[in-house]
């Protein structure tokens, strides 16, 4: 192809090139100035099905899984990292992944803006970044302020369910949620994504169960 050719120049916009062919993460990564607010299974997928989201999709492992295994359920993914949420987009693209989307979008300044109150029926956090550094813990997602307006976009029976491998960070985590609204319930293996063995079946926890790490979960629900 001339690198010069408009062609070129449109592909390269929507997300480049990668072994002679276009990665583009048509209408499956989408970014919040396409969405009209607010998001609901209505606006994004034309039905009423019940709305789960995943925050933090990395490559989309769990999200392209577990909405495969779940065609009665739609699934919105939040994620900032361009190259992660354009890779995951395009998976759900490759498996015409009719009820799932992925959003490029700061987590908590879109659920903020763009989520209707009692509008998910489910919300998953798997493997957070976990922010070490004591300067960086305000970029935490799971802090008090964050979960109390997870738990106001949450319609009641709605489930939170989080793990992360990292002890200090569910230590805050399990604080945080023993302290809100939520009601902490039994943390119930997720059979639709995971494989036997596994919680979630997320990108990292393969990564690190690879590596042995412990995990530490927590489940609550809207009361
Ligand atoms: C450690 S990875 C885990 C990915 C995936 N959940 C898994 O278990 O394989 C965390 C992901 O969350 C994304 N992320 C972190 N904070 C975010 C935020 N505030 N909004 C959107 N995405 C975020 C990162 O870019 C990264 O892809």
């Amino acid at each position: 192809m001339n690198p010069r050719s408009q062609q070129f120049y449109s592909i390269m916009a929507r997300g480049g090139l990668r072994r002679g062919r276009a990665i583009a993460p048509e209408g499956f990564g989408i970014t919040p100035e396409e969405l009209s607010r607010p998001v609901t299974s209505a606006s994004l997928f034309g039905n009423d099905a019940p709305l789960e989201l995943e925050v933090g999709s990395g490559k989309g492992t769990f999200l392209v899984t577990e909405s495969q295994a779940r065609p009665d359920v739609n699934f919105l993914g939040i994620e900032y990292t361009r190259r992660y949420w354009r890779c995951a987009a395009d998976r759900l693209r490759r498996n015409d992944q009719d009820n799932a989307r992925l959003v490029l979008a700061e987590a908590v300044t879109f659920i903020r803006d763009h989520l209707d109150d009692a509008s998910l029926s489910g919300v998953h956090v798997y493997f957070p970044d976990p922010w070490p550094k004591t300067s960086h813990r305000k970029r935490r997602f799971v802090q008090a302020e964050h979960i109390e307006l997870v738990a106001m976009k949450m319609r009641s029976g709605a489930r939170l369910r989080i793990v992360t491998d990292h002890a200090k960070y569910f230590a805050q985590i399990d604080k945080v949620i023993r302290s809100s609204s939520l009601r902490v319930i039994d943390f119930d293996a997720l059979a639709a994504a995971a494989d036997s063995q596994e919680i979630v079946g997320s990108n990292f926890e393969r990564k690190y169960r690879r590596e042995g790490r412990a995990f530490h979960t927590i489940a609550c629900e809207r009361v």
